[in-house]
């Protein structure tokens, strides 16, 4: 277990599932919202508490009442709010995401006014205690002092710099950390087409660190600071859920491997792995906790297209409707809108592959197998509510989300 210091963002992110996207000037219904603490530091550090580590956050926090909670939401996962810094001046920084179900990927909307963390605060924490020390590339003000006094006052603790976008004078600093970690988006917005070239110009900039640029679903490319390039293909995914904080989970698993003494490439490999099933579950909660220790309500091998398949769900009022849909499992709770009854209630329920649509047995409501809404019959317009299953890629075993 080691001692890791994050210096980057604590932001309240307000997390919207939408089955597609809206179009601009369009209106929709969210089938859920969720609070959660996010920012790439806070989320980082979070996976690493659950990797076993002692993490703590310098941030700057606001004072309104969702900074309490911001508070109080990271302290209950672990992490120390000793450096914290608070503002007067500035909201909480609030982040707006759509996270699509049919695709998995999401939309950040991001705000904030509160001031970023000061030099000077940063100068005051006993940097010396920590083995590690990330930091976030943003806050360009303060972040080429903090550099400064990281490196004069450790010896063996090493330093990564996350690198997401291209900011003025960040290229300066490449110099000072141990570990860069670049993402696709400062990649292209620096005009590179692919990470090996940016790897190898950051590598004449920074011999000294190891470098890693992820990109989406082409994978990894890591160049070590001994100059061995590597490429880490994508993991496969059966399921894509949600992929807010993935990168962030990445990093935490670099982090983690690197110091458990894996070389480069072995800790990028176990990081597109944890990534991988980060992007299979919602959120960052119990990302360790193997699906194989939980009981599966079904098995993808026996869910087709042509055929409804119910089954029981523990836990909850209904059972779950499973019902296979381009390379997708829909889930959707056995329940129609219209009367409150089980959709087979009265017969099996009725798929037509021509319209992909399924009908109710008791009153014929149909409803689309893509999104649960009805398009005909007594509830037209009503939706079938979606239940978040979650998909063991190796053994095919369904599993409600947690
Ligand atoms: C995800 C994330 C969110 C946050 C946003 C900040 O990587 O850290 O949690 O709201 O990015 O840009």
């Amino acid at each position: 277990m080691a001692k890791i210091l994050g210096v980057g963002n604590l932001v309240l992110d307000t997390i919207l599932t939408l089955d597609h996207y809206p179009k601009e000037d369009d209106e929709v219904r969210a089938q859920s919202r969720q609070f959660r603490f996010g920012g790439n530091t806070a989320n980082t550090l979070y996976v690493l508490s659950q990797l076993g580590h002692e993490s703590a956050i310098a941030s700057t926090l606001a004072t309104d009442e969702q900074a309490k909670h911001l508070k109080k939401a990271i302290q209950d996962q672990g992490i120390s709010t000793e450096h914290i810094q608070r503002f007067i001046k500035g909201a909480t920084p609030t982040s707006y995401i759509f996270v699509s179900k049919h695709t998995g990927s999401r939309s950040i909307t991001h705000y904030r006014d509160l001031p970023e963390l000061g030099f000077e605060h940063f100068a005051k924490i006993e940097v010396e205690a920590y083995d590690w020390l990330h930091f976030e590339g943003r806050n360009m003000d303060a972040l080429p002092g903090m550099l400064n006094i990281a490196k004069t006052f450790l010896d063996r603790q090493p330093i990564s710099l996350e690198i997401e976008k291209a900011r003025d004078g960040i290229e300066a600093l490449f110099s000072s950390a141990n570990l860069l970690l670049f993402s696709h988006h400062y990649a292209k917005q620096k005009g590179y087409q692919d990470a090996e070239s940016l790897l190898k110009e950051a590598h004449k900039a920074a011999p000294q660190a190891n470098l890693v640029c992820t990109w989406g679903d082409r994978g990894a490319w890591c160049l070590s600071a001994s100059g061995e390039l590597h490429h880490e293909p994508a993991q496969p995914i059966k399921q894509l859920v949600d992929t807010l904080g993935a990168g962030d989970t990445f990093n935490a698993a670099i982090i983690h491997h690197l110091l458990a003494g894996a070389n480069l490439k072995q800790a990028v490999h176990q990081a597109s792995l944890l990534a991988a099933r980060k992007c299979q579950q919602f959120g960052l909660d119990n990302l360790l906790q193997p699906l194989a220790s939980r009981k599966p309500i079904a098995n993808i091998k026996h869910i087709s297209s042509s055929k409804a398949t119910v089954v029981p769900a523990p836990g909850r009022s209904h059972k779950v409707v499973l019902i296979k849909y381009d390379d997708q499992i829909k889930a959707y709770e056995n329940n129609c809108p219209h009367q409150d009854v089980p959709l087979d209630e009265a017969y099996k329920i009725d798929i037509n592959p021509f319209e992909m649509t399924m009908k109710c047995s008791v009153h014929d409501a149909y409803f689309r197998i893509d999104d649960g809404v009805c398009i005909e019959g007594p509830c037209w317009r009503d939706e079938l509510k979606p239940v978040d299953i979650e998909i063991d890629s190796d053994t095919g075993g369904i599993y409600l989300a947690e």
